[in-house]
């Protein structure tokens, strides 16, 4: 059976793409920096029928919790195949570039960023031993600097000063990584489109099901399936996008 931890897994779209992975028989590792949360969360998914899912607490930006998570995965499964960099904060809006708090750019950041990378860094050596290796960045077409520098984008004009730079740093380290773990690891930066969720107060027009569904293709692709590569639902729905 297939292993897969989903890092803000407790609600959303995390949520949904566990509940979608477990419908095809992955085992769950279902990652929630509040426990509490992730056993009501695993409960749900229970009742629903889908019983290989577990709760694991990870803060992504707390190493010692990462480490915690990782030593206890490795307790109970020899190899990790599929990792979902989920958890995610907006930072609130609006954020003008020119006055958005430094605080708050750190502190996306620190989540957006940071917190993928140490993700992936302490989970590296559980993956390694997976035949395929998958890795999935949720990022946001926010994160693109070609529609962002495109006066025909929508992204044009909205310009959050801390979110966005976030997605677009966190884009580039899934190249760099990509190249770096090449065959037989695909490392994908997947945007699930605007969707609704607390994330954005319920104001995208997108279904959670819908986001975990592009989450889920790339989780889940195949050894002829592309690396290094930016796909986003918002930018270019079912294809590639630009970076
Ligand atoms: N919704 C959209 O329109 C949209 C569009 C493009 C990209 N995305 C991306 O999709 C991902 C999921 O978004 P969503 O809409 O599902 O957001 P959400 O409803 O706000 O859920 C975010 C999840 O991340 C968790 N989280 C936040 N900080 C964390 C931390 N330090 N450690 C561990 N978990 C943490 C949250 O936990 P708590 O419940 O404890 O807060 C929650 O489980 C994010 O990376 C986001 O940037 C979303």
């Amino acid at each position: 059976m297939k292993t897969v931890l989903i890092t803000g897994a407790n609600k959303s779209i995390g949520y949904e793409t566990a509940a979608q992975l477990a419908g095809q028989g992955y085992r769950i590792f279902l990652g929630a920096r509040d426990l509490k949360k992730g056993e009501e969360a695993v409960a749900q998914l229970k009742a629903k029928g889908l019983t290989q899912v577990e709760a694991i607490q990870i803060d992504v930006t707390d190493k010692a919790s990462i480490e915690a998570a990782r030593d206890l995965i490795a307790q109970k499964v020899s190899s990790l195949d599929v990792l979902i960099n989920n958890a995610g904060i907006s930072g609130g809006m609006p954020q003008n570039p020119i006055d958005v708090p430094i605080e708050t750019v750190k502190k996306v950041y620190d989540t957006n960023v940071f917190g993928a990378i140490m993700v992936t860094q302490a989970f590296y050596p559980l993956l390694e031993k997976s035949p395929e290796p998958r890795i999935v960045m949720v990022t946001s077409g926010l994160g693109s600097l070609t529609a962002h520098s495109d006066p025909n984008s929508r992204f044009y004009t909205f310009n959050p000063g801390a979110y966005g730079p976030s997605k677009t740093a966190l884009n580039a380290y899934t190249v760099a990584l990509a190249h770096t773990l090449r065959d037989p690891f695909k490392v994908n930066a997947v945007c699930p489109g605007y969707t609704k969720t607390d994330f954005n107060q319920h104001q995208g027009p997108g279904s959670v099901e819908d986001a975990a569904k592009i989450i889920v293709k790339y989780a889940t692709i195949g050894v002829d399936g592309p690396t290094g590569k930016y796909f986003s639902n918002d930018l270019n729905p079912g294809g590639e996008a630009p970076w």
